[in-house]
């Protein structure tokens, strides 16, 4: 089986500085019948959320290489920011939710076009950690994703929100 590989593509316009900081990044997975790519937008202008955290290529190949126990599964992806895990959960026969800060919706939008671009139908919730919205007590996750979402001490509010989730399994490479 081959390692994930990042390719960075070019970017799109260098007329407009702008668009200077949109790339996209194609992650490859498996190298048989099954094997499938994931390409993913990145802004580098971004702090958080618009680009690829390693944790979450980590997290994506784990997806991939225990994808027996993900196909059929309700997941959901906390801070999932540009999804990579989330969306090879999906492309493994996942019921995938991916949730981001509900206060930023430029992540979340970044979430749908990143899903469409790679043909696969995911939720797509804003979910802020400690904040009890209705929605959150319709999600019954089997298997909840989260990768480096635990880099903010003053975000604990996360453990008590995930404890709270009738969740059964927790995987982070955190
Ligand atoms: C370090 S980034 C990791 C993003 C992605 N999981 C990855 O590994 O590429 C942290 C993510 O957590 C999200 N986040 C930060 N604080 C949050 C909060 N209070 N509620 C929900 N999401 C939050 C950010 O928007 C960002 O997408």
């Amino acid at each position: 089986m081959e390692p994930n590989q990042d390719d960075d593509d070019a970017g799109v316009d260098e007329s407009s500085p702008q668009e200077e900081m949109i790339t996209t990044s194609t992650h490859h997975f498996g190298d048989g019948d099954d094997a499938f790519s994931v390409t993913i937008i990145e802004s580098m202008k971004e702090e958080y959320g618009l680009f690829v955290w390693p944790c979450s290529i980590i997290l994506a190949e784990y997806v991939w290489q225990q994808r027996s126990r993900f196909s059929g599964a309700n997941v959901i992806e906390l801070g999932a920011g540009t999804s990579l895990p989330g969306i090879v959960a999906a492309k493994v026969g996942a019921d995938v939710t991916l949730t981001d800060d509900s206060n930023r919706p430029e992540v979340l939008d970044n979430m749908r076009r990143e899903c469409e671009l790679n043909n696969v139908t995911c939720k797509v919730l804003g979910l802020t950690w400690g904040v009890w919205d209705e929605p959150i007590f319709t999600l019954c996750p089997n298997i909840i994703l989260g990768a480096d979402v635990l880099y903010e001490t003053s975000e604990f509010s996360l453990f008590s929100f995930y404890n709270s989730l009738p969740q059964q399994k927790w995987a982070s490479p955190d």
